[in-house]
């Protein structure tokens, strides 16, 4: 057999299938011509073993705790660069020199501001509504502003319509949090960085004036660096998926936050702080806590715990946890939560359960609490990693479209009713 092909017997047929390799090593089986070669397809519900294309973004080694934005770890990119940085090196596959970065950061602060006749938009939703529910609407709601991006004529205009997203985003969430409590919204300025302007929006008021601390900007530029993207996870999976119908990228962006809604997703980093304040309430007792997330029977999970790639650990949830006790100590605050998130990873990294399981800390674990401690409400904190994970998805989107879109469908196993006439059922 020859070293690039996978030989295959199946119906008594023999059929060699190639074998691709990527550039960290990475093997996988071409199965494409295998339907049409052999009537057969293959299955596999959730994609645990399928990858879904050739990317040039990110790598991840699960075992052993790799993570790499276009070859960068991102540790490097974490300790030493800026989030608009990270973006661009995401987006246009090079790390910005100070040209093109000042050329990036004008584009945002032109992009910067939201529609005037889409503020009034927030005067529609419920209160109490959902910001991620409220983001996935607004962003959508920019394909009726900016109607011509659908993905075959966006092509020149790409990198208007990414600093378009990435900026107005940041407004959005600021006017939807502000608007939540009441008080007028704050416009973004010219002079502030992106971290900056986003906590300036969020927390300053006519009343009382914000003074932006360096700490918080560091660690939110921090945060929203190692969000900034993670391959092909549930919401990028969406964006490519939908985008490969040619829908619009603001469309296209809008299923995304959808699918980073979800408590199993970008939702955990809100759903652990639940889940911490409920252990609190419950006076401490975490092993009642690890107990219930054993419990085959019981829907409880330990969330901001697993991972379907990790199986080590989390490389972002170790420089959150070190960011997270950092900023507490200067901003001097003593979170009973932060405690108790520390002693619930210590028993479970030591339970059988866990450890069977491969099960640590993810990326959601540590960082509500660093936003908590920023000022963030909780129902805000999935919006965060929206604010980190666009370029991401910006990158994969255009990634997709550079190399001609073939629409995503995949097949199945049928297993409902054979042929069932209708003249049988209503006699
Ligand atoms: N608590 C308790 N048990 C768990 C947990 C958990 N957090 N995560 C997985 N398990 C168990 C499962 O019950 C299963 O046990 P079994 O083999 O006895 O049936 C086993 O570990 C494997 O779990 P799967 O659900 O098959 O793993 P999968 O890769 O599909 O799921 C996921 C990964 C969704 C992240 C899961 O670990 C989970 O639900 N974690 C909690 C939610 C969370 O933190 N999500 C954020 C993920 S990071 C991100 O998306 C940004």
């Amino acid at each position: 057999m020859s070293e690039n092909f996978a030989e295959l017997i199946i119906g008594g047929k023999k059929l060699e299938l190639p074998i691709v390799e990527g550039t960290e090593g990475e093997k996988a089986i071409d199965i494409s011509s295998l339907r049409r070669e052999s009537g057969f397809i293959t299955i596999d519900p959730s994609f645990l073993n399928t990858g879904a294309c050739f990317s040039k973004i990110t790598f991840i080694d699960g075992e052993k705790g790799i993570l790499r934005y276009r070859g960068i770890p991102v540790q490097e990119l974490a300790e030493d660069a800026s989030f608009i940085e990270t973006a661009y090196l995401l987006l246009h596959n090079e790390f910005p020199n100070s040209d093109q970065l000042e050329c990036f950061s004008k584009l945002l602060t032109e992009h910067s501001m939201l529609h005037e006749d889409m503020r009034h938009f927030f005067d529609g939703f419920p209160r109490g509504a959902h910001p991620m529910h409220i983001l996935s609407t607004m962003i959508n709601a920019l394909s009726t502003f900016y109607p011509n991006v659908d993905a075959l004529s966006l092509i020149d205009d790409i990198n208007v319509t990414a600093a378009r997203l990435i900026s107005v985003v940041r407004t959005m969430a600021a006017f939807a949090y502000k608007k939540s409590i009441g008080e007028p919204v704050v416009y973004p300025s010219a002079d502030d960085s992106y971290c900056a302007n986003f906590l300036h929006m969020m927390f300053d008021s006519p009343v009382k004036k914000y003074k932006v601390d360096k700490d918080i900007v560091k660690a939110l530029n921090q945060l929203l660096i190692l969000h900034a993207d993670h391959e092909q996870n549930c919401s990028t999976t969406t964006v490519r998926t939908i985008g490969s119908a040619q829908v619009n990228l603001y469309a296209t962006i809008s299923a995304g936050i959808s699918a980073l809604s979800g408590p199993l997703h970008g939702g955990a980093n809100q759903a652990v702080m639940s889940m911490l304040e409920s252990i609190r309430q419950d006076g401490g007792d975490i092993e009642k806590y690890i107990t219930m997330a054993k419990d085959a029977e019981d829907p409880f999970r330990l969330m901001g715990f697993g991972h379907r790639v990790y199986k080590n650990f989390d490389p972002r949830a170790t420089i959150i946890k070190e960011t997270c006790h950092t900023l507490l100590n200067k901003l001097e605050i003593e979170d009973e939560l932060l405690g108790i998130a520390m002693q619930l990873e210590e028993v479970a990294l030591e339970d059988p359960y866990f450890v069977k399981r491969k099960l640590y800390p993810n990326v959601d674990f540590y960082s509500g609490i660093i936003y908590k401690a920023m000022g963030i409400p909780e129902n805000m904190f999935t919006v965060m990693f929206v604010l980190g994970r666009l370029p991401g998805w910006i990158a994969h989107w255009k990634e997709m479209i550079s190399k001609g879109i073939k629409i995503a469908r995949p097949r199945q196993i049928y297993t409902g009713k054979t042929l069932t006439h209708l003249s049988d059922i209503v006699k």
